[in-house]
């Protein structure tokens, strides 16, 4: 039997993650929007032999935001053209269930995954922020609730979109003039509560018979979404503890759903942080801690709170008691939040310059953050990584310090496996619900 392998994800982010990182005198100013700095990152990731790059995303601004969320690429235009200039990383991108149409998110991914020769995934997220619903011309930002159920709707219909087509459909056939097969092609006439949509898909089924699907969302509707219907999750956790608890979590849902727990991939999302030594790692983090104001740090903080308000409160008390504010928009994140507050006795503070300058505990030596990665992965906490960009050359150093000692230790590949993203994971290629056939990579 092969060995377990660890998976790595990049997150890029361009001047992202933290609110003054872009202040830092070696982070290009228009990182963000500049394509030579994400292509210059991707190579460096597949340098690394990572499995995929990952970008986040978001609907809605104000002068509150993250400067990255000002002013940043749209997730699958960046990684349509990342895809020409790479080989074997996966391209995993970003959009909502709440404020997209499947039809059009359908065709997208299939293109990408077309273009990019079976690369293309999608981290399926329903939207925590109200203000989105303003850009929409939609009335009201649906419910947390409403939303994942939303998201299983549209979900199921691109799935079944994307078996539009059985995979020998296209003839084309000069001499016959047969272009396609009409007994291969297939016509969902989906009815549902949220969409109707009729197909067949304008595209064929790509290489991976479906794109890659993330899921990013931890609450109890979320871990249920990706059980059911994700092949990945992309989670945040910062103790090891509360890592194996979701993980053991999510893999026995999806063993309820009648799923094989190896079929679903748990990926939490770090920021860390590499030095020579001790010092130099927490010099790194201070760096850039230092950069942030105060009014910044509750700024920022505030955002998860639907742009709540905290400057009134004082800094150095208990974190203030704001009921269930939040519980509609980022809830887990929110949640976790307060508990945190709660259970460590921080002050607004603290809460603020730890939400603004997020620090994990993966700082320190490389040696260090590559037991922690071992640890987490052995212990049942987590079947890969995604990788923040926290310190200006951040990816560049993991490459180059951690991943080599990750390798020596056989836990991660130094060749890719193969040149698809599902190959890559050790992911198979869903069956077309018409044909039933099991297909082979
Ligand atoms: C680790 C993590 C990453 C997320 N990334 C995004 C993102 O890039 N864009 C987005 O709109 N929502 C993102 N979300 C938000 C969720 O998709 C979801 O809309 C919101 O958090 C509420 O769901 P939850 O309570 O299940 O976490 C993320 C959530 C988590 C936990």
């Amino acid at each position: 039997m092969s060995q377990r392998k660890l998976k790595l994800g990049a997150n890029l982010n361009g001047v992202g993650n933290s609110i003054s990182f872009w202040r830092h005198p070696d982070v290009p100013t228009d990182a963000s929007v500049s394509f030579e700095f994400y292509k210059k990152q991707a190579l460096k990731a597949e340098q690394g032999k990572f499995d995929l790059l990952f970008i986040a995303d978001g609907l809605f601004i104000n002068e509150k935001s993250n400067p990255h969320f000002l002013n940043r690429f749209e997730p699958l235009t960046l990684l349509s053209a990342l895809g020409t200039v790479t080989s074997n990383i996966g391209l995993v991108a970003t959009l909502s269930t709440s404020y997209s149409e499947p039809f059009t998110v359908a065709r997208q991914f299939a293109s990408i995954d077309h273009i990019s020769g079976g690369r293309s995934g999608w981290n399926v997220v329903t939207s925590p922020l109200e203000g989105s619903a303003l850009n929409f011309g939609k009335g009201e930002h649906p419910h947390h609730s409403l939303r994942y159920e939303i998201a299983e709707e549209h979900l199921g219909v691109v799935k079944g979109l994307w078996d539009s087509w059985e995979d020998d459909a296209f003839v084309r056939d000069k001499a016959s003039g047969v272009f396609f097969d009409p007994a291969k092609m297939h016509t969902l006439n989906h009815k549902g509560k949220h969409f109707s949509v009729q197909g067949p898909l304008n595209i064929a089924r790509s290489r991976q018979g479906y794109p890659v699907i993330f899921q990013a969302g931890s609450s109890e509707s979320g871990k249920d979404l990706a059980a059911h219907s994700a092949d990945a999750v992309y989670t945040g956790h910062e103790t090891f503890e509360e890592a194996r608890q979701f993980y053991q979590d999510v893999k026995s849902r999806a063993t309820e759903y009648g799923r094989n727990p190896d079929e679903i991939l748990i990926f939490p999302g770090i920021g860390p942080i590499v030095g020579r030594t001790e010092e130099e790692a927490e010099r790194k983090y201070q760096e850039i801690a230092e950069l942030v104001s105060i009014e910044q740090a509750l700024n920022y903080l505030g955002r998860y709170f639907e742009h709540f308000d905290f400057s009134s409160f004082p800094l150095d008390a208990p974190f203030p008691d704001i009921g269930d504010l939040g519980s509609n928009s980022f809830r887990s994140t929110t949640d976790k939040i307060k508990r945190e507050a709660k259970e460590q006795g921080l002050t607004l503070r603290q809460v603020a310059q730890r939400a603004s300058t997020p620090r994990s505990n993966f700082v320190g030596t490389p040696e260090k953050v590559a037991d922690l990665i071992q640890q987490w992965f052995e212990g049942g906490a987590a079947d890969g990584f995604n990788i923040r960009t926290v310190v200006p050359n951040g990816l560049a150093d993991f490459v180059d310090l951690v991943v080599p000692i990750l390798q020596q230790r056989g836990i991660f590949r130094t060749e890719y496996e193969s040149n698809t993203l599902r190959g890559n994971l050790g992911l198979s290629i869903p069956r077309n619900r018409y044909t039933l056939k099991p297909e082979v990579v």
